[in-house]
């Protein structure tokens, strides 16, 4: 009973680590739409990335040939998107040297190899709805180093290199929380931070006499073209995919070989079934 008791109370615990850092930075998610088996969707996403992502970002454990298990031929590989390396066996690395871009940016972009499994979380969501919800999130802020800022990672490094595909966005920004006053008081506070498109900013604070919610943090983004942003989050769609397929290319292989193997022993568990039944007809 005891031991139950521990096992139920570790799940929990489990549960509740995995939401906490599903809100880290407070903001939720957006779940992003599931094209793991679309060859179209994987192959639009293979080339977002060589053209925008593979010039900060290296993918050190990705060769350009096993682009061939999403279904472009070596000789597309060579012709759309070879650029940084000559052979088609070559590694997604690239020429920036870590000690430059960490002068450059302030921060070293990381490897995306297997991003989108280091920022997935147990029973929240996936690391491909981070990088979907992340590169989504991108709005114009003055006030910042490469006049970009970002909902989900804020203060982030990276500048928002796909702003031309997504079309300008306004930006509003909500927050109540709790902020202790100089004679020792807690109050509520709610701030409302609207961004123009380019990127200049207007706060109002107000304190909350009776609140007794919790804290809150919320975005919304009004595009100035909503078809264009539509398109965009469709082509960021497809771009998570990858990134999502390029973290366990096997997984493809190993979902198909799956499905057979639990169809064979469904099948099996019948003959089994039958099989037993058959051998001790007579010995009852
Ligand atoms: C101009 C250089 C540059 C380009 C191009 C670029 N990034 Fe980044 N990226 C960065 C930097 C710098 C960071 C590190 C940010 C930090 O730690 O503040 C980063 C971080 C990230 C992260 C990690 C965020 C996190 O929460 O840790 C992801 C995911 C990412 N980039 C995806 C992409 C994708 C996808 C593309 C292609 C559309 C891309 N990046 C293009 C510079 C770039």
């Amino acid at each position: 009973m005891i031991m139950i008791k521990k096992l139920l109370g570790a799940f929990a615990l489990a549960l509740t680590c995995s939401a906490a850092l599903a809100s880290e930075g407070g903001v939720k998610l957006d779940a992003a739409p599931y094209r793991i088996n679309n060859m179209a969707s994987l192959q639009n996403g293979a080339k977002l990335f060589v053209n925008y992502c593979l010039s900060c970002h290296s993918a050190n454990s990705m060769r350009y040939n096993r682009l061939t298990d999403i279904g472009l031929t070596e000789d597309e590989i060579k012709k759309n998107l070879l650029f940084t390396a000559d052979k088609v066996g070559s590694l997604m690395t690239i020429a920036m040297r870590k000690e430059d871009s960490k002068k450059w940016f302030g921060a070293t972009p990381p490897d995306l190899s297997v991003i989108a499994r280091a920022k997935s979380t147990n029973f929240g969501p996936s690391g491909v709805d981070y990088i979907y919800t992340f590169l989504r999130s991108f709005y114009r802020d003055t006030n910042k180093k490469t006049g970009w800022d970002n909902a989900v990672f804020p203060s982030v490094a990276m500048p928002n290199v796909l702003w031309q595909l997504q079309g300008p966005r306004t930006y509003n920004h909500v927050t109540i929380a709790e902020t202790e006053k100089p004679d020792g008081k807690t109050v509520w506070t709610r701030t409302s931070t609207d961004f123009d498109v380019n990127g200049f900013s207007q706060s109002k604070s107000e304190e909350l006499q009776n609140y007794h919610g919790h804290a809150v943090n919320h975005s919304t983004f009004k595009p100035v073209d909503a078809a264009q942003t539509a398109e965009y989050d469709n082509n960021v769609a497809d771009l998570s995919n990858f990134l999502g397929w390029m973290s366990e290319p096997a997984q493809l292989l190993r979902k198909k070989i799956g499905f057979w193997v639990l169809l064979f022993l469904g099948l099996f568990l019948v003959v089994a079934w039958r099989l037993n039944a058959a051998f001790w007809k007579d010995v009852k």
